[in-house]
């Protein structure tokens, strides 16, 4: 049997919890550690499995990485390694945004096809199209992409489509290329002008970050200094959002702290439109279970819209919900996947497209076996769980632990009874 989690449901949460580093952030700035000459210190760093994942790959490239608490130091001197493991990679779709590190730091990458979520089809045409225009040769070989420029330089580069990762990795790529790169329809993401600002502290100059144009003039390959400022990592917006979606179905109330209320404004206006009172602090929230909840649709887009990594949680919240509601997911094809064992613990969903479903409320979830397909859809598993009556088992939990820290011991604390049974 592998590791799982027992859950037993119908319990109320109260207390305070506090928000973790973003996941997504901590990521992207380990990889923008190889544009430094001398070390990156990272804090706040979620002690999650895709941080383990990242490190192992940047230490098989030759970085030394030490972790004090939440405190991440990665010395990049040593780095001489070009490939990209495939094992590793295999199973963390951000192993991509190293490349563009790698690329202008060696002047050659391989990297193999990513992986990480099974989510839809996630190609990589823009990060290949984004490299060709600033004047790199690329190779696909049966297993990656064998990439090599010794002059990288900048270029104008237009994303068809808005793309988190892909507009990180030129971003970085672009740091220590010869001249001016232009990203247009760049994705806004907060955790991409948290990166640019400290980028810029160490020597790079990228402007707009945070806008749909990105500019970034080049160092022509001198790499930064960081010259001991650490780069603090920003609250998770996700988790925030997960833990806002728990409080409207549980609190009694529940405070969540250490966030960062305005990276999602759109997630909170849908959750008092629901009927759920929210208390909004600077840097916190408090969250009491609403008494009667009610259907809202929900539509997915790029930030600062309604974030796709937060969809599967809301659809659970509006199975408890009175009337109808569509959730469109616009971002991703494969990512309500997951809709099926929602239905055999009790809701009412129909499935309309790839895209969209129906979801009917209220239903009574009971609680049953489940296997966490990602690590969102794995988190709303986890929240209809601790909803339902009864006991559940939900199982693949590296899906979970690969987003969120000791997520049980939290919950419990709150007053959730969550166990892990390792084997
Ligand atoms: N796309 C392309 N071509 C490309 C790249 C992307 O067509 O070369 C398409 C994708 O297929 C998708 C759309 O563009 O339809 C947007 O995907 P995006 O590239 O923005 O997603 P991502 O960068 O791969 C990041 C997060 C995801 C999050 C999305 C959307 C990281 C490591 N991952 O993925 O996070 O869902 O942005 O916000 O930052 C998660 O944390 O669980 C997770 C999946």
């Amino acid at each position: 049997m592998f590791p799982h989690f027992i859950v037993q449901g119908g319990k109320w949460l109260e207390g305070e919890t506090r928000i973790n580093g973003a996941k997504n952030a901590a990521l992207k700035s380990m990889a923008a550690s190889l544009l430094f000459k001398d070390k990156l210190v990272i804090e706040n760093i979620p002690l999650v499995e895709d941080i383990k994942r990242m490190s192992e790959l940047l230490e098989n490239l030759g970085a030394d990485i030490k972790i004090e608490g939440k405190t991440m130091i990665i010395n990049p001197e040593k780095v001489g390694g070009k490939d990209i493991d495939p094992e590793i990679a295999k199973k963390i779709r951000a192993s991509v945004v190293l490349t563009g590190p790698i690329l202008a730091r060696e002047k050659e990458v391989f990297f193999p096809h990513p992986g990480g979520c099974v989510i839809g089809k996630r190609p990589i045409d823009f990060f290949i199209e984004g490299w060709s225009a600033m004047g790199a040769n690329i190779e696909e070989t049966k297993s990656g992409y064998r990439i090599e420029s010794q002059h990288m330089r900048g270029a104008e580069i237009v994303f068809k489509n808005i793309s988190v990762t892909a507009t990180e990795t030129l971003m970085m790529t672009a740091v220590l290329a010869k001249g001016k790169t232009i990203l247009k329809n760049a994705a806004c993401e907060p955790e991409i002008p948290a990166l640019a600002e400290f980028l810029n502290q160490c020597g790079a100059s990228i402007k707009g970050a945070g806008t749909h144009t990105i500019e970034i003039e080049g160092t022509e390959g001198t790499l930064l200094e960081s010259r001991g400022k650490a780069i603090k990592t920003i609250p998770d917006r996700i988790e925030t959002g997960s833990f806002l979606v728990l409080g409207s179905l549980l609190g009694k109330p529940i405070k969540i702290t250490e966030c960062s209320p305005e990276d999602i404004a759109v997630p909170i206006a849908i959750l008092e439109q629901a009927g759920v009172e929210i208390e909004k602090g600077g840097d916190w929230l408090r969250v009491t279970a609403a008494k009667r909840l009610k259907s809202v649709d929900i539509k997915t887009k790029e930030y600062p819209g309604f974030p796709t990594d937060l969809q599967s949680p809301f659809a659970v919240l509006m199975t408890q919900a009175e009337g109808e509601c569509m959730v469109f997911e616009t971002v991703f094809e494969g990512r309500l996947n997951y809709v099926e064992d929602l239905n055999r613990m009790g809701a009412t969903i129909t499935t309309c497209d790839p895209h969209r479903v129906l979801v009917r409320g209220k239903t009574e979830l009971r609680g049953r076996e489940i296997e966490s397909p990602d690590i969102r859809a794995g988190l709303a598993f986890l929240i209809a769980a601790m909803t339902a009556k009864g006991e559940s088992k939900v199982g693949n939990i590296y899906q979970i632990d690969r987003g969120y820290e000791r997520i049980e011991e939290r919950l419990n604390a709150l007053g959730a009874s969550i166990q892990r049974v390792k084997s």
